[in-house]
């Protein structure tokens, strides 16, 4: 990393404070000090013009639509790569070679069952709980299963907690759903790969022989590489908060699988879903575009437009093309909701408001349709990306542990309340 110096003047004051340039994208101006050198702090709620750290995991350019992990392209990734592959890259920073490929499948093979003690803790949920609040519950509950992974200065006990997390997401996101709609749970199958042996453990029963679909496999398979990381978002900036006190990983873990459950982050492919079954045929995709453009009307074209992406967001091109393998794996021929999808997307990418405003399809307004073609309910959409989003917490989590100068979050603020004020006895008010 670069430096140089950047000269900020406060009233009679001029400061001189550090510019940090890294590899690729804006640099930034490191205020640490600025507070003791003016008395002021900065003022930027929503993160929009402030670094929260530095980070050699995931970048993205997001006015050229590029998004890379650890410098690769996340198309290629998703074509020619795995997940696991995808998660080796992501907590050590090169891609594997195939003995260590192999080494690395096995650990996380080897980690999928869970505490049968577990299957206990399931049983205090109403079966009509939401499968999130039983991922928070049952994600935060591992360090209570996993005493001995929970020494954040361990590095041993960090590695153990950390392949622990990525083998047994999948384990517990499929007994959650197998739980949700009264079947047996499904134990994992060691000689499946990681897609293959969720989609097992989500839809096999008992009482028959369930072969696994290897190109719904592969697709599951693609659609986790392209959740798998994507910076310093909301879900992955409250891991790190959580993380930046010491506590366990698996507590980490569960505040960003709560802070992901929430609509504006991981809720947006249920809400193009069903915009797209509202808007039910191709006919009606005026309308709904003309709505989308009305200033006095809060309609919005779900799954179009991003904070960061300026242009086609690079995970939304790659789940298109899955959303058209798994349709037609499946044989649904003419899906309304796919065709009512192509139709807007060609629409709103010729009318000059979305060209204007740089509103492209984002990676929510294909998933939605893929995955309810594999036969996952809505509910468990958002549960789905948590299962591919933990690999990514949990490299940043590890980057955070290992910066020697890490220490506590701690933002400050702007405070308007009440400046100082007498206290009078209850009696006296
Ligand atoms: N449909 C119609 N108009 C839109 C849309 C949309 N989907 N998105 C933004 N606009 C307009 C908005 O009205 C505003 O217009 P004006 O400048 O005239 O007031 C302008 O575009 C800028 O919008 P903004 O809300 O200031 O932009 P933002 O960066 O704060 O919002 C967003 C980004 C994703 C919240 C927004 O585009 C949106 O609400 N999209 C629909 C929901 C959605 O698909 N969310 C998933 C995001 S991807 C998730 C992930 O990466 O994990």
């Amino acid at each position: 990393m670069t430096e140089s110096t950047a000269t900020i003047h406060v009233g009679d004051k001029t400061v001189e404070v550090p510019v940090k340039h890294g590899t690729v994208g804006p640099s930034v101006i490191d205020i640490g000090k600025l507070y003791a050198k003016t008395g002021l702090f900065t003022y930027d709620p929503g993160f929009t013009s402030t670094a929260s750290t530095e980070s050699e995991i995931t970048y993205i350019d997001g006015d050229k639509g590029v998004l890379l992990y650890r410098g690769y392209p996340i198309d290629e990734l998703a074509e020619h790569g795995d997940f696991l592959e995808t998660c080796y890259l992501l907590l050590y920073g090169d891609l594997p070679t195939a003995a260590q490929k192999a080494e690395f499948d096995y650990r996380v093979t080897r980690h999928t069952m869970v505490h049968e003690q577990m299957t206990r803790f399931f049983n205090g949920f109403r079966r009509d709980a939401h499968p999130m609040s039983i991922m928070v519950a049952c994600v935060g509950a591992l360090a209570a299963f996993y005493h001995d992974s929970i020494d954040i200065n361990d590095p041993l006990q960090r590695q153990i907690a950390s392949i622990r997390m990525i083998a047994k997401m999948p384990t517990i996101a499929a007994m959650a759903y197998k739980y949700s709609i009264g079947q047996p749970f499904v134990y994992p199958k060691n000689d499946l790969d990681y897609c293959s042996n969720f989609l097992r453990m989500c839809f096999s029963v008992p009482a028959e022989e369930y072969k696994v679909n290897p190109v719904l496999a592969r697709a599951l398979d693609r659609i986790f590489v392209l959740h798998a990381d994507h910076e310093q978002n909301a879900s992955t900036s409250t891991v790190r908060l959580a993380g930046s006190s010491g506590a366990n990983p698996f507590g980490c873990i569960a505040a960003g699988i709560a802070c992901l459950w929430g609509p504006a982050h991981g809720g947006a492919n249920e809400a193009a879903l069903k915009m797209l079954g509202e808007i039910g045929t191709v006919e009606n995709i005026p309308k709904y575009v003309a709505r989308a453009k009305d200033k006095n009307d809060p309609f919005r074209l779900m799954g179009f437009g991003h904070r960061v992406y300026k242009n086609y967001d690079p995970r939304a091109k790659i789940m298109a093309k899955t959303a058209h393998e798994v349709l037609s794996e499946l044989g649904v021929k003419d899906d309304p909701l796919l065709e009512v999808a192509v139709e807007l997307e060609r629409i709103a990418l010729s009318d000059d408001y979305f060209i204007e405003k740089k509103l492209y399809p984002n990676i929510d307004f294909y998933s939605g349709i893929t995955l309810k073609a594999m036969g996952f309910p809505v509910s468990m959409f958002t549960v789905l990306f948590a299962v591919a989003r933990t690999v990514g917490w949990i490299a940043q989590w590890k980057e955070m542990i290992d910066d020697p100068e890490q220490k506590i979050g701690r933002p400050r603020q702007l405070y308007t309340g009440a400046p100082f004020r007498e206290y009078k006895p209850v009696g006296t008010r």
